[in-house]
């Protein structure tokens, strides 16, 4: 498995390398793929000016790497996202946030040029639905969406212990076929106390790279 991550990792290099520009700041997702990436990426820093960050464990290892981690409200253009993915459909939608990082990514992902999705072939699926869906909630709500949610169809169930890097808590949804991307990721979006839910399908990559 790692070295299918690292393969299109390299493959995500390949892609950008050589349009890296000094002024260049660049978007980098969350977990495992990206990690093997930001490994990557240190042989080209000093190609591009920085990054922004989708987490807090995205932004230690990229200064540890010693690449300049940017705030989003301090950059013009981030030129490329860079992010994995924990399903991807035949349409290209995605479900994320397996990690929990899932809306500080979207936001990222929205800000940038091109949006390259990196994953290995176990990922792919015909419908999302199968890895369950995750919602970010303000605390105070998260009963409540839950029985919307099984009102629904779907099964919730707290991710116990695990708190967003924005303070709030996660609801993994089980038991969820979802057929139609775009309308479960805004109605989802539309329900009080919902942060952002890990359907990414209003906007989806631009570019998925696929290893074995
Ligand atoms: C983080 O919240 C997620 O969206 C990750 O991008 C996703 O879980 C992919 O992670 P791996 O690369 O570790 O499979």
């Amino acid at each position: 498995m790692s070295a299918a991550k690292i393969s299109v990792a390299k493959k995500a290099i390949d892609h950008i390398k050589k349009k890296l520009t000094k002024d260049m700041i660049l978007g980098i997702g969350t977990g495992s793929t990206v990690n093997f990436f930001i490994e990557q990426l240190e042989e080209y820093k000093s190609y591009f000016k920085g990054a922004v960050s989708s987490s807090e464990a995205s932004s230690k290892l990229l200064r540890e790497k010693n690449i300049e981690v940017f705030s989003l409200n301090d950059v013009n253009e981030v030129a490329f996202y860079i992010d994995g993915a924990d399903e991807v459909s035949s349409e290209n939608c995605l479900i994320k946030g397996g990690g929990g990082a899932h809306t500080r990514e979207k936001i990222v992902a929205a800000a940038a040029n091109e949006f390259i999705c990196i994953v290995d072939k176990s990922k792919l699926v015909e419908v999302l639905g199968s890895f369950p869906l995750p919602i970010e909630v303000i605390p105070e709500s998260r009963s409540m969406i839950s029985r919307k949610i099984s009102s629904m169809g779907g099964r919730p169930i707290y991710r116990m212990g695990f708190i967003t890097d924005q303070g709030n808590q996660i609801i993994d949804v089980h038991d969820m076929t979802i057929n139609d991307p775009t309308a479960l990721e805004i109605l989802l979006n539309n329900i009080p106390g919902v942060v952002d839910n890990g359907i990414f399908a209003f906007n989806k990559p631009e570019t998925v790279l696929i290893s074995e």
